[in-house]
């Protein structure tokens, strides 16, 4: 356990988000797989705090359940009204006085739920800057190219030290030409931040409790109040409107694509590749432009991707090859090969140098060690034993249409193209059927099955029909062939 292990850390996330213009909570829209307030509780999570608390307000009961999902330890405080964000804090320390864990001695850090990208690396730093300066409050701070809107940082004295924080709309103009902002993040004293929000007053310019005049309340009682500059200032990003998620995506996907490269992943075009914070990599991989991987998808080494794959939920073993494909909660097993345009549903396991090919939909289908389905096919709820051929434009027909049957063929089969498995139904190790067929019944091992009409030719029958026709002169062509001729 650290030593900077912080009593509390408390995220903001009771505001309505208005510039989202969503039906959906503002800090539950989603960047490479995570809501936004999902990549603050993971961030935070990392430090390890005694306590985890989100202040919720708007669209509350939505958000505590999300927050219930992705990290049941999460506590939540109601914030009725958004009166500032002092006002959000002080619900935050009361929810955790009044739970039975006491006023919160130590370190609370606090952060908003709307900023994705910032890291438990920086958090750290700001913890660790706290404690070794012994300081009050440590706020992270950020040199922006525009700095419109943001809390600006106003330091005094030879020693720059930070003396208060002066919201956009209550700055002067020469305040305003600050471009050290206020990131929204703190390091607290807890006690001391318990004693400050009680005189944070609402003479402002939008009648709220600031957190922010916490730090002018603690220097004038002569506390020491400090400072950490985020290295990146994109860290801090906070999304109010959607080209701010859009930009903050672009961002992550930059990060966690340079992360992959750095560990042995070629990525072809980084531009067009799109990557869930929790999809893993084994290095010498290789994932080709247009691709999508998303969930728990794990791509195994010398496994190749793309182009223009979706994958979710999906592993590709190693040296499996994997084109223009939609995969979703499937198993491709080691030296597979699948698609170009196969779509695999959830429940298709495919063993060991498998082929799932062109124009190949499966379904909750287990696929044996080296067996094809080249062309062409939906097999759905099926079990496919090993080294089985799956002839071209075959369908296991799984739905009587009330209720869905299964579909087993054994190993070492060969069946025709054009076969209807009509489930339930069973083919034993061995068979063989004929293109062409119906197969409604068990066809035992080793057996040829034939299950289609007898093939019938009616001679002359286009001279009579359709005489004078191309057809009947082509036809008659072909008895006038002379002697000798091709
Ligand atoms: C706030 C800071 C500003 C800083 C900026 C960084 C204050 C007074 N201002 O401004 O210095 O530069 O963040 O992005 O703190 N919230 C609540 N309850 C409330 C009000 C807000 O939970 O009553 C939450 C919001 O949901 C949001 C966060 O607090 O997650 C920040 O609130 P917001 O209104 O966006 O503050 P800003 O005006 O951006
Ligand atoms: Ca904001």
């Amino acid at each position: 356990m650290s030593a900077n292990r912080p009593a509390a850390v408390v995220v903001l996330a009771a505001g309505e988000g208005t510039r989202m213009k969503s039906a959906t909570p503002k800090v539950l829209h989603s960047i490479c797989g995570r809501s936004l307030v999902g990549h603050v509780v993971a961030a935070a999570r990392e430090l390890d705090p005694e306590h985890l608390v989100v202040v919720v307000g708007h669209a509350r009961e939505q958000v505590t359940a999300h927050l219930a999902e992705i990290d049941p330890g999460v506590r939540t405080a109601v914030q009725h009204e958004q009166n500032g964000t002092g006002h959000a804090v002080r619900m935050a320390l009361e929810e955790l006085a009044a739970s039975g864990a006491g006023p919160v001695e130590g370190t609370v850090v606090v952060l908003c739920g709307d900023t994705p990208l910032l890291t438990a690396e920086t958090l750290r730093r700001l913890t660790d800057a706290h404690t070794a300066d012994g300081n009050a409050v440590t706020v992270l701070t950020a040199v922006v190219p525009d700095a419109t809107g943001y809390g600006r940082i106003v330091r005094e004295g030879a020693d720059g030290a930070v003396t208060a924080i002066v919201e956009h709309k209550d700055a002067t103009e020469e305040q305003r030409a600050i471009t050290e902002i206020n990131s929204g993040v703190f390091a607290f004293d807890g006690r001391l931040l318990a004693d400050a929000l009680g005189k944070v007053r609402t003479d402002n310019s939008q009648g709220e409790e600031y957190l922010t005049d916490v730090l002018g309340i603690l220097r004038a009682a002569g506390h020491r109040v400090g400072a950490a500059v985020a290295g990146d200032h994109r860290e801090i990003l906070g999304i109010n409107n959607r080209v701010q998620l859009a930009e903050a995506r672009r961002l992550l996907n930059e990060r966690l694509l340079h992360e992959a490269m750095l560990s042995g992943v070629t990525v072809v075009d980084p531009a067009t590749t799109w990557v869930d914070v929790t999809v893993t990599f084994e290095p010498d991989t290789v994932v080709h432009p247009g691709s999508q991987l998303q969930g728990a998808t794990h791509v195994a080494t010398n496994a190749e991707v793309g182009p223009n794959c979706t994958l979710k939920d999906t592993s590709v073993g190693a040296g499996a090859r994997v084109s223009n494909t939609v995969a979703d909660g499937a198993q491709v097993g080691e030296g597979s090969s699948v698609g170009p345009f196969a779509y695999l549903r959830p429940g298709t396991k495919l063993g060991l140098k498998t082929k799932a090919g062109t124009f190949v939909e499966m379904k909750n289908a287990d696929v044996g060690e080296g067996t094809k389905v080249p062309h062409l096919s939906y097999v759905g709820d099926a079990t496919i034993g090993e080294y089985t051929n799956i002839g071209a434009a075959t369908v296991f027909v799984n739905y009587d249409g009330v209720a869905k049957h299964a579909t087993t063929i054994g190993s070492h089969c060969r069946t025709g193209a054009d076969n209807m498995f009509v489930a339930p139904v069973t083919v034993g190790d061995g068979a063989y059927t004929a293109a062409g067929s119906v197969i409604t019944k068990d066809v035992p091992p080793g057996s040829l099955a034939v299950a289609r009409g007898q093939q019938r030719n009616i001679e002359g029958w286009v001279a009579r029909k359709r005489p004078g026709s191309a057809a009947a002169q082509a036809a008659l062509a072909t008895r006038e062939e002379p002697e000798g001729g091709q």
